[in-house]
């Protein structure tokens, strides 16, 4: 069971991070068991940033990002997103937040087989109170910031691992977030094409769209400006990234395959 969480509808003054977790702890609880993800977690995140999530498997990585992204709530502790306090809101209402503000791409892209990438792009764009041509149009534009404007109409078999990949990056800016959360999106991917996506998130990051993104590959967090380390349900480490890579740079280092 889910404990509630006391009433409150301010955030506490002083604040003005875009991600505001404060004393989140998330358990489940099995029969007798109680197995405890998330052990007090408290972070702020600033519009602008890109954090590199890091810790050992069940360190409660992949939890923190579906509170995160409104996906799920907190057992107990507090959420803010935009000054919003969202720990407390329902299900319907975490939906409509996490469809406007947030974008999401998983490790294993989870595209629709039978569907071309503008129509995957398009998805989430089908909440959102926008007509047809518009929703093209937006689909359009998050392919092109992607660079896949030519595999438009290709469905996700007749393309790549790194471009059903970017399909799925696509698919969470057509609605414009102003986060995009990744848990490792980069795990089912060669080390080149993985350069390539981080790449991308770099491009965003640098146009302003705060990026937070799980890895296991310490390689991989280095293009990141800022690392939080998990381990057994708390954060252990958040420092800067000393000088980070640039994935441009990097890839002039890479051999391409063609
Ligand atoms: N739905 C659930 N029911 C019960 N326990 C869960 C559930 N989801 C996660 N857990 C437990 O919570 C802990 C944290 O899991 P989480 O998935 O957040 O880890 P992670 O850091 O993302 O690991 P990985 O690197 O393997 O993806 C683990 O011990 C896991 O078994
Ligand atoms: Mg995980």
């Amino acid at each position: 069971m889910t404990e509630r969480i006391p009433f409150e509808t301010r955030p506490a003054a002083g604040s003005d991070a875009l991600i505001r977790v404060e004393a989140v702890h998330r358990y489940y609880d099995l029969g007798t068991a109680r197995v405890h993800a998330l052990r007090g977690v408290s972070v702020e995140v600033h519009a602008g940033d890109f954090v590199a999530v890091m810790g050992a498997s069940g360190s409660g990585k992949s939890t923190f990002m579906n509170i995160l992204g409104c996906l799920d709530r907190p057992s107990s502790g507090r959420y803010w997103l935009e000054g919003t306090d969202v720990s407390t809101l329902d299900k319907g209402q975490l939906a409509a937040i996490r469809n406007r503000k947030i974008g999401f791409v998983f490790q294993g892209f989870n595209l629709l087989p039978r569907t071309t990438a503008l129509e995957n792009a398009e998805l989430p764009t089908l909440y959102a109170p926008l007509d047809g041509a518009e929703r093209s149009k937006r689909a359009a534009e998050a392919l092109a910031l992607v660079g896949l404007t030519d595999r438009a109409s290709h469905y996700p078999s007749q393309m790549s691992g790194g471009q059903q990949q970017r399909v799925a990056i696509a698919r969470a800016l057509v609605n414009r977030p102003s986060i995009l959360l990744a848990d490792e999106p980069t795990g089912n991917l060669d080390s080149r094409t993985s350069v390539e996506i981080m790449e991308i998130f770099q491009d965003l990051n640098t146009t302003g769209l705060t990026v937070v993104l799980v890895t296991h590959e310490h390689d991989i967090a280095q293009f990141a400006k800022r690392a939080v380390s998990f381990r057994d349900g708390t954060i252990r480490k958040d420092e800067p990234v000393a000088n980070p890579l640039r994935a441009h740079d990097v890839l002039k280092t890479l051999p391409t395959l063609d």
